[in-house]
């Protein structure tokens, strides 16, 4: 068999849903970065993705369908339980990780019994990764709900080329260390050979928090773990440039521009996307437009703002309540500046096709992306490679990770409601010729450093770690 790449995330890039009166079953693209970062690259070749599929409770017959489908694309399943959805997806994943990595630490739960089944569906993922792979292939996991799994595979294949990937933010210490599990979980990550974040102040505190709770001495990334040596670097994640451009240009979007109608032709657009979540500033965002409209009242009945709100994680008690007080907000905005003819804010509380998506992206005036925290944040990649005419302007939270490629951005922090508004104002007024040349700036980073040079430089380092540690024995 010729060497393969054995990608492991939670989710796999489609969701299964079972419909509930005929209990038939349907096969949906993924949202969220990961999914829809790397959902190219694992086409090619004999390579796999294994993961969750995103619904629990299946019989026999029903999981034959499911592999097979899967399978016509390169993807295995790892089922989850009801009560593994509970305890682990729900639970540590995004109530006790989730709020931790990205600094919400009142929302934090620390609880052993959703750390045990952690530990119990991260085994799972072992055992499916161990019916798949080869000895010469590479198993790259990926992301926080798999903290566990690369030590795991460490030890059931000790000479395994294993890289990990972190998608969110790497906290500082002094927030990592209130983490029971804190040693476990570093011991864990450490079982891989290259260990990624997006940004070069994550990998420090990754580096920092092994140090401090471990002990282990790091040089230039290199990390010395039971004599074995572990690379970590930071390689922030592009977006695959030249499906988004192309899109932007193509007959569907102009069908969808058109489709659209007044939402994008008839006043000037703002426009925001992310899944449901408190890390996403979507509050912040609201309270900001709505302080916008009324100290520059000139912009009332003339700029509209779009709000495309992803569902996400819909259980778990957090977000129940942000969709209530982003749907209060919502209509109180609305209540108060509506008129006859226009109204300040259109809200969708569902995901969108690609199409509909280009669309959004290509003929809105603003992107307004203002995470109060985001390991990278690929909505305003994507809305930089759609603006084919270079015309439109983004306003992007600094505690984005992909702030750090995007300085021509109009760069703000999400936490002063002032800036929004001033940032909103510029975008609105800015010339034609300096939205270009900022546009064009930003352009030529995202369309350098896409999704499959990441890859490149990922497997590339991969490479060069196995080397090294082959040269020290
Ligand atoms: N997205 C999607 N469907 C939608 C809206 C957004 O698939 O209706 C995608 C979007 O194109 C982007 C991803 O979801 O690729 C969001 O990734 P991002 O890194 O911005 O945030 P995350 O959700 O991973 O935190
Ligand atoms: C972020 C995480 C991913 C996750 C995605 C969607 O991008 O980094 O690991 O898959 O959000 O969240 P979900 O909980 O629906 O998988």
């Amino acid at each position: 068999m010729s060497k393969k790449t054995i990608i492991v995330s939670n989710r796999l890039p489609v969701t299964v849903n079972k419909n509930a009166e005929d209990g038939s079953l349907s096969f949906h693209p993924s949202s969220g970065g990961l999914a829809t970062g790397l959902s190219t690259t694992y086409k090619q070749g004999g390579n796999l993705w294994i993961g969750w599929p995103g619904t629990y409770g299946h019989d026999d017959q029903e999981k034959v369908h499911i592999e097979k489908e899967l399978k016509k694309d390169n993807m295995a399943p790892v089922y989850l339980t009801k009560e593994d959805v509970n305890k682990f997806y729900e639970g540590y994943s995004n109530k006790t990780l989730w709020p931790l990595f990205h600094y919400f630490t009142e929302y934090a739960t620390y609880e052993k019994e959703l750390w045990d089944s952690y530990i119990h569906v991260n085994e799972l993922f072992l055992q499916a990764i161990l019916e798949h792979a080869e000895p010469e292939d590479t198993i790259w996991v990926h992301d926080y709900q798999l903290l566990l799994l690369p030590g795991m595979l460490r030890e059931a294949l000790p000479d395994a080329t294993i890289g990990f990937f972190n998608h969110i933010p790497f906290p500082s210490y002094e927030i990592f260390r209130l983490l029971p599990w804190r040693e476990e979980t570093l011991e864990g990550v450490l079982g891989a050979d290259l260990i990624g974040f997006h940004t070069y102040d994550d990998m420090r505190h990754f580096l920092s928090s092994v140090n401090r709770l471990l002990g282990y001495d790091s040089s230039l990334g290199l990390v010395k773990v039971k004599n074995r040596l572990v690379s970590v670097d930071a390689f922030p994640m592009g977006i695959d440039y030249d499906k988004f451009e192309q899109a932007a240009d193509s007959s569907k979007t102009k069908q969808k521009v058109i489709a659209y109608g007044d939402l994008l032709s008839k006043n000037k657009s703002i426009l925001s996307i992310d899944r449901l979540d408190y890390s996403k500033g979507i509050k912040h965002r609201l309270l900001g437009f709505d302080k916008f409209l009324s100290k520059y009242p000139e912009y009332q009945g003339e700029v509209s703002l779009i709000l495309l709100v992803v569902p996400s994680r819909d259980k778990v008690d957090q977000y129940q309540h942000l969709k209530e007080e982003i749907d209060t907000l919502v209509g109180k905005i609305n209540g108060k500046y509506s008129r006859m003819n226009w109204s300040p804010i259109h809200y969708f509380y569902r995901s969108f096709s690609f199409d509909g998506l280009s669309a959004l992206y290509k003929a809105s005036d603003v992107g307004l992306v203002t995470p109060l925290r985001d390991g990278m944040n690929l909505v305003c990649k994507e809305y930089v490679a759609s603006k084919t005419d270079q015309q439109g302007v983004l306003i992007l939270s600094e505690m984005a990770g992909a702030a750090k490629e995007l300085s021509e951005a109009i760069l703000i922090n999400p936490n002063d409601e002032n800036q929004i508004v001033e940032a909103l104002h510029n975008a609105l007024t800015m010339p034609e010729e300096e939205q270009r040349s900022r546009m064009k700036e930003m352009q030529k980073k995202v369309r350098r450093y896409n999704v499959h040079r990441w890859v490149e430089i990922f497997m590339n380092q991969l490479d060069n770690i196995k080397e090294k540690q082959m040269a020290m024995n």
